[in-house]
C-alpha cells in the first residue's frame, strides 16, 4: 500500500513535521507501507482556472497524479482563519469528485488557538467526504506549544494520539483492500 502525506503549509515547518510523524507512525504498524511526503512548498501548483489538468504546468500534473495514485492519504494543513490553508484548498480543487474513492483520508492540523481543534471536522472533512474519502474517527490537532523551538514534537500525549490515528488508518485501509 502506498501512503501519501500532504503538507499544506508554505510558511513554517510544523505541518510538515506533524505529517512526517503520522507517516512514521503508520510505518511502525505496517512496515510494508510505502510512504511519500508531498510538501506543497516544493512544487509550483498552479491555481485552478477551469482548464483540464493537461493544460497546467508539470508540477501541477505531477502532484495531482501522486495524490490520485496513492492508496491512502494523510492530509495536513495549518489552520488559517479558522479554516484550511489556501494552498491545500487549491490542490483539492484540482481533484475529480471521486478522487478519494476507497481511500482512507486522515486529517492532521496544526494551530495556535486551542479552540480551533474542531476546524478539520467542519472545514476539511466535508471536502474529503465530497471527494469520497473515508475519514477516520480520530484526527490530529497539534497546538503550537507541543513543538519545540526547533519544531520537534515532544508532547507524549500527541505522540500517543498519532499512534492511535495511525493504527486506525492502517486497519481501515486494510479492510478496504480486502474487499477489492
Ligand atoms: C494567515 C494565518 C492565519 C492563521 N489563522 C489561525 C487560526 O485561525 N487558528 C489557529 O489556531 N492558528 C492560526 N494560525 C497559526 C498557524 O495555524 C500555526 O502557527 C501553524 O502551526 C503554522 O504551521 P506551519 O509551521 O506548518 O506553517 C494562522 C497563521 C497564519 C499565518
Amino acid at each position: 500500500m502506498k501512503l501519501v502525506g500532504i503538507s499544506g503549509s508554505l510558511a513554517g515547518w510544523k505541518t510538515n513535521v506533524a505529517v512526517h510523524n503520522a507517516l512514521e507512525a503508520v510505518k511502525s504498524f505496517d512496515a510494508t507501507v510505502q510512504t511519500e511526503l508531498i510538501d506543497l512548498r516544493d512544487y509550483e501548483v498552479e491555481f485552478v482556472n477551469g482548464d483540464p489538468l493537461a493544460y497546467y504546468n508539470e508540477d501541477t500534473f505531477k502532484v495531482v497524479n501522486k495524490v490520485l495514485n496513492a492508496d491512502f492519504l494523510v492530509i495536513g494543513t495549518p489552520i488559517y482563519q479558522a479554516s484550511i490553508s489556501g494552498v491545500l484548498k487549491n490542490l483539492l480543487d484540482h481533484l475529480p469528485v471521486d478522487a478519494f474513492n476507497r481511500k482512507v483520508t486522515g486529517m492532521v492540523t496544526t494551530g495556535e488557538i486551542e479552540k480551533h481543534f474542531l476546524v478539520s471536522e467542519y472545514q476539511l472533512k466535508p471536502i474529503l467526504s465530497y471527494l469520497k474519502g473515508l475519514v477516520p474517527s480520530s484526527n490530529i490537532f497539534i497546538h503550537n506549544d507541543s513543538f519545540s523551538d526547533e519544531n520537534e514534537l515532544f508532547d507524549d500525549q500527541v505522540l500517543e494520539r498519532l499512534n492511535a490515528f495511525a493504527k486506525e488508518m492502517v486497519s481501515l485501509q486494510q479492510s478496504i483492500e480486502q474487499r477489492k
